[in-house]
């Protein structure tokens, strides 16, 4: 009763009409247009968890907001909302962060408000919190299995555009939610395309000391300001093929799909071996005419595709099979196509 009586005083005076008017008409949003000052009011119902400056709060298991980029914040309440993250018996937090993200009414704007609010908190410097984990072990891991996506300076890059950074985040949030992805009890929703980059990345052979060393050393990462992602990559023209050069069985239309499933989340081989196939730290260059495993023959691809690399000649990840995307035999021979006219 005193918290209604509370609530009714704080109420502004723009409210004041439309409460006489809901009452007539029993319908009326008392709250301001879509936008900040809607998300400010919002963020009344996070900060009790996420904290008043949006730090994050580990007694909860709730992390720091401040910092997280625009397109990650949205995207993660409408997976919240839809039930593909905090879907699971074990995600104690995730559950807790579910009926939350329910009491945001899309159709309102309420989530863009509260996410054009959230942008404009500055970053708190997350202190380190774990005493387990040795940063110095963890750099190779970090340099070599998560900068590619999550960036060398922990900012995200612009080629894997769903990758967050994680330069704002608490070491146990970090801790935790790369145990979750391990143990699937984050990311492993039907359909959850970034859960499933994710979860790649994180696979059932890391320990739980390896995944203290990695998060030691995200921590030791310099504490740059919020990146300002640059445009999304420029889609790639259409396949321009000449029909005589491929194998039999392969179509310009196989190539095209390939290529569309090569450069995207449906594929995910764009976050290792990078847009085009021209290769990085992770993954080899798919352009040139050097082979590590096969005779580059068009069969040859299907199958290395089908059954992975696990153990690279060269690099120090491993593939997948099929890069762990439930693709099907179809897709694996459009993509293989694909892949057979990069080099030539
Ligand atoms: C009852 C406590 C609670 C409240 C209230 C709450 N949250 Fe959360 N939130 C959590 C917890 C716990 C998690 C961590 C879930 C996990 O570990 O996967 C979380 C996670 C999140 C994430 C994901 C962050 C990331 O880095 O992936 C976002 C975004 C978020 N909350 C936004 C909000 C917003 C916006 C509100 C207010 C409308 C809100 N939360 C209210 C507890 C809460
Ligand atoms: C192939 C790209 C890729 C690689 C490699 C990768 N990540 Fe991720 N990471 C993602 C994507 C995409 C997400 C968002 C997943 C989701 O929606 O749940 C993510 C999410 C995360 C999160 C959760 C962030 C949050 O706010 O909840 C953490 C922590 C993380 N990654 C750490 C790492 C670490 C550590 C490594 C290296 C061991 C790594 N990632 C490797 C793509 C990648
Ligand atoms: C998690 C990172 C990763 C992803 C995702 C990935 N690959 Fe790979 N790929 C590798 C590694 C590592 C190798 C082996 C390199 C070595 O032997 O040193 C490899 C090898 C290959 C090869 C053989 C190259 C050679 O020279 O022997 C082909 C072909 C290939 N990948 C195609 C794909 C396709 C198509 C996809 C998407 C369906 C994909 N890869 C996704 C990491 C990845």
């Amino acid at each position: 009763m005193t918290r209604f009586t509370t609530r009714r005083s704080s109420l502004p005076k723009w409210a004041a009409g439309c409460v006489a008017v809901a009452i007539a008409a029993g319908a009326c949003d008392l709250r301001p247009a879509p936008g900040f000052a809607r998300g400010e009011l919002i963020f009344d119902t996070c900060s009790p968890c996420h904290g008043k400056d949006g730090a994050g709060d580990e007694s909860l298991g709730a992390p720091a907001l401040a910092g997280a980029m625009d397109t990650y914040l949205t995207a993660q309440l409408e997976r919240f909302q839809a039930g593909v993250r905090g879907y699971h018996y074990q995600d104690a937090e995730g559950l807790r962060m579910r009926p939350m993200s329910r009491a945001l009414i899309t159709d309102d704007g309420d989530v863009e408000s509260i996410v054009e609010f959230l942008m404009s908190l500055p970053i708190v410097d997350p202190p380190a919190t774990l005493a387990a984990g040795d940063a110095e072990a963890g750099e190779e891991d970090y340099t070599l299995l998560c900068a590619n996506c999550h960036g060398i300076d922990g900012r995200g890059v612009d080629n894997v555009p769903d990758a967050p950074s994680l330069l704002h985040l608490n070491d146990w949030y970090i801790a935790s939610s790369l145990r979750k992805y391990r143990d699937g009890v984050r990311g492993a929703s039907p359909g959850d395309a970034s859960g499933t980059t994710m979860r790649n990345a994180m696979t059932s052979d890391w320990t739980d000391d390896r995944i203290d060393d990695v998060t030691a050393f995200i921590m030791t990462l310099r504490r740059l300001p919020r990146r300002i992602p640059g445009p999304p990559p420029e889609p790639l023209p259409p396949v321009d093929v000449d029909p005589s050069i491929l194998p039999e069985g392969v179509t310009v239309a196989m190539v095209q799909e390939g290529q569309d499933i090569f450069n995207t989340p449906t594929g995910i081989c764009y976050t290792c071996h990078l847009r085009a196939g021209v290769g990085g730290a992770l993954a080899p260059n798919l352009t040139d005419e050097v082979w590590l495993n096969i005779d580059g023959e068009y069969e040859s691809i299907v199958e290395i595709i089908i059954s992975g690399v696990p153990q690279p000649v060269e690099h120090p990840g491993f593939m997948a099979p099929r890069a762990g995307m439930p693709l099907t035999d179809e897709q694996v021979r459009a993509v293989a196509a694909y892949v057979y006219t990069l080099s030539r």
